[in-house]
């Protein structure tokens, strides 16, 4: 017989010890919100570039399905870790984004915008 395999305390953490590494994980970020506190300022909480009073904000139109077609996935993500002018006209997100989470937020966040619908709220539509 194998002693350690029969010792209860061993046993025991291999039951409590799963879990506690599992929560162990990195949390993955969750885009959206990554999105309504780093881009609305010039993209518009709905992603159409528009302020609450309607008024047009710096940043590209998300919810242009014209100019959004002329734009490629892995180019809107280069755009985003890169910034455009310097950093100037949009700042680079390069040190808080992956190439991969850029790609995520173009492809889970951006390409699914609605025109008048919050891409996050805080506080839930019922
Ligand atoms: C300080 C203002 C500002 C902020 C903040 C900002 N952007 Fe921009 N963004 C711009 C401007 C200006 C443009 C260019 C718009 C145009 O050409 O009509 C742009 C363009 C883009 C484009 C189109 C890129 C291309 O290749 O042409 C994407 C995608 C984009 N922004 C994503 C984001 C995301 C995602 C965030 C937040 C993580 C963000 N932006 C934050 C100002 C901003």
């Amino acid at each position: 017989m194998i002693p350690l395999l029969n010792s209860r305390p061993v046993a025991l953490l291999l039951v409590l010890g799963l879990p506690v590494l599992a929560g162990d994980a990195p949390a993955k970020k969750d885009l959206r919100v990554f999105f309504s506190h780093n881009c609305v300022v010039c993209h518009g909480v709905d992603g159409s570039a528009r302020g609450a009073d309607g008024s047009r904000l710096k940043g590209q139109d998300f919810t242009d399905a014209r100019d959004m077609k002329g734009l490629s996935d892995s180019k809107m993500a280069k755009t985003i870790r890169k910034g455009l002018f310097f950093g100037k006209r949009m700042p680079s997100f390069k040190s808080q984004l992956s190439e991969a989470e850029a790609l995520d937020l173009v492809q889970q966040v951006l390409r699914k915008v609605e025109k008048g619908k919050p891409v996050y709220s805080e506080t839930p539509l019922k």
